[in-house]
């Protein structure tokens, strides 16, 4: 029987040259042995033809050629013969793939869906860890089992998304090296050949449980987005069943903290403030008066969709205020500011930078979620300057009632609503600002800005500005 040898496993030029040589030969598929070097075969079989000379030549759609190509990385052992059965029986019936019910059609086109999902999966699950040369060089370096064999087609994804990294993804069937330059593609390896732990892992674990939103836990959906399969790399995996397990308890916890009741002469004071535009405000005299008005403020329509209003939060009397953009998804659901992923980031930046986050003010220059669903996730959307100016009122009322020394806005929006205008926020860092109301302003960037970074270089410069900022607000606020 003719025996096709591929070169590998993902030979798709083999493929099609033997291919095209086998049906212009009239070799009929059932007649023909495919097999890949090394990986056995009938060692007695005849080796396939050469391209018959003078055979007639043929032509195939498209949409066969693109089809192949993805069948052709299916880790079934059938998918050559597949293929070839195919490409034959093409000869005879052209418009066979439009025939969805015939069963090799049918078998086809699940492979090549198969193969689109595990390039799906491994675009949104390789964790790269840092490693380090003995010369002191930093890489990135991934292991990854891949449901098909998908690592070469995604490969070019990860050299575009982290373009000026030096990375490496390590799989059992290939590996590829990107060198800022040059992707290259080597065999496969072992587990053991990428690092195992690195701080980076904490830094995923914390993303990760400060993303996870328990009122929302579907745990079905879940694991069909984040097959088990993929689980033991995952660094974040590791704390899923305690997520789950906990679930109940933080969802009980998050309707337990809505806000109570205030006193009737808040109310009225409140009430006012929240729905005449021209109220001068000076009846809003505490952070308590404040935090009842956010809840009825109706001075833009952003109250509509959100949960609750999120005024801010800290000592009435700090020496420093943060003021950010607005509550995210979680600190809607929560009620208080920067407790989601950014205000993870803003944490760990205050404690490299020695500024205690409990002897800040924190909070933001618009106090209601603007966000537009995506299916069932609210994305956030930036607030218009409309909106910053209505919500204004109510950071003025913060400002009057803490008087802090030091305003640091986090990021343009916070700076339109502290300042007053737009300013360039990468120019200004670093400066003393001075405000009307006798504080120091300092501008630096906002911690979402941070995470969006999709270099890791560009991350950890702006980091480290960050938090030299937070740093310079800090010694200013004495
Ligand atoms: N981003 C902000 O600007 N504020 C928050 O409270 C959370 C995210």
């Amino acid at each position: 029987m003719p025996t096709v040898r591929l070169a590998s496993e993902t030979d798709f030029q083999g493929w099609r040259e033997a291919a095209r040589a086998l049906r212009s030969s009239q070799v009929a598929p059932e007649a023909t042995l495919w097999t890949v070097d090394g990986a056995g075969g009938d060692l007695f079989g005849e080796a396939a033809p050469s391209p018959a000379a003078g055979a007639p030549a043929f032509t195939v759609p498209r949409e066969f050629v693109e089809l192949a190509d993805r069948v052709i990385l299916h880790r079934s052992d059938e998918r050559f013969a597949l293929l070839y059965r195919l490409l034959w029986r093409l000869g005879r019936e052209p418009d066979l793939l439009r025939i969805h019910s015939d069963p090799d059609v049918q078998k086809a086109q699940g492979f090549a869906k198969a193969v689109g999902l595990a390039a799906h999966k491994m675009k949104a699950f390789v964790r790269f860890r840092l490693a380090t040369d003995p010369e002191g060089g930093e890489s990135y370096v991934a292991w990854f089992e891949p449901a098909h064999r998908v690592t070469e087609m995604t490969a070019p994804f990860f050299a575009r998304r982290f373009a000026t990294m030096n990375f490496s993804i390590l799989t059992p069937d290939v590996c590829v090296h990107w060198d800022t330059q040059r992707l290259a593609v080597l065999p496969g390896a072992d587990p053991a050949d990428a690092p195992s732990e690195d701080s980076l892992e904490d830094y995923w674990r914390t993303y990760y449980a400060s993303i996870f939103n328990p009122a929302r836990l579907k745990v079905g959906a879940m694991q069909k987005e984040m097959p088990k399969r993929y689980w033991r790399n995952l660094p974040e995996a590791r704390l899923i069943p305690e997520l789950i397990a906990r679930a109940e308890g933080r969802t009980d916890a998050m309707v337990s903290q809505a806000p109570s009741t205030p006193s009737r002469r808040v109310m009225r004071a409140a009430q006012r403030a929240s729905r005449d535009a021209s109220y001068d405000g000076e009846a809003v005299t505490t952070l308590e008066e404040v935090h009842a008005g956010v809840q009825m403020c109706r001075r833009c329509d952003l109250y509509r969709d959100a949960t609750q209003g999120v005024s801010g939060e800290g000592p009435a009397r700090a020496r420093i205020m943060f003021v950010g953009e607005q509550p995210g998804d979680q600190e809607d659901l929560a009620g208080r500011p920067f407790v989601g992923p950014a205000g993870q980031m803003f944490d760990k930046a205050l404690a490299a930078a020695g500024v205690p986050r409990d002897q800040a003010f924190v909070t933001n220059a618009v106090k209601h979620f603007k966000h537009e669903l995506r299916g069932k996730r609210r994305i956030h959307k930036t607030p218009t300057t409309g909106e910053v100016t209505a919500c204004r009122w109510w950071l003025e009322a913060e400002r009057r009632i803490v008087r802090p020394r030091v305003i640091v806005a986090l990021g343009g929006t916070a700076a339109l609503s502290v300042f007053g205008k737009a300013l360039a926020v990468s120019k200004l860092r670093q400066q003393a600002l001075q405000l009307p109301d006798q504080a120091q302003g300092v501008v630096t960037y906002h911690p979402s800005y941070l995470l969006r970074l999709p270099d890791h270089e560009a991350r950890a410069r702006a980091y480290a500005q960050f938090v030299e900022d937070l740093k310079f607000a800090w010694s200013l606020a004495g």
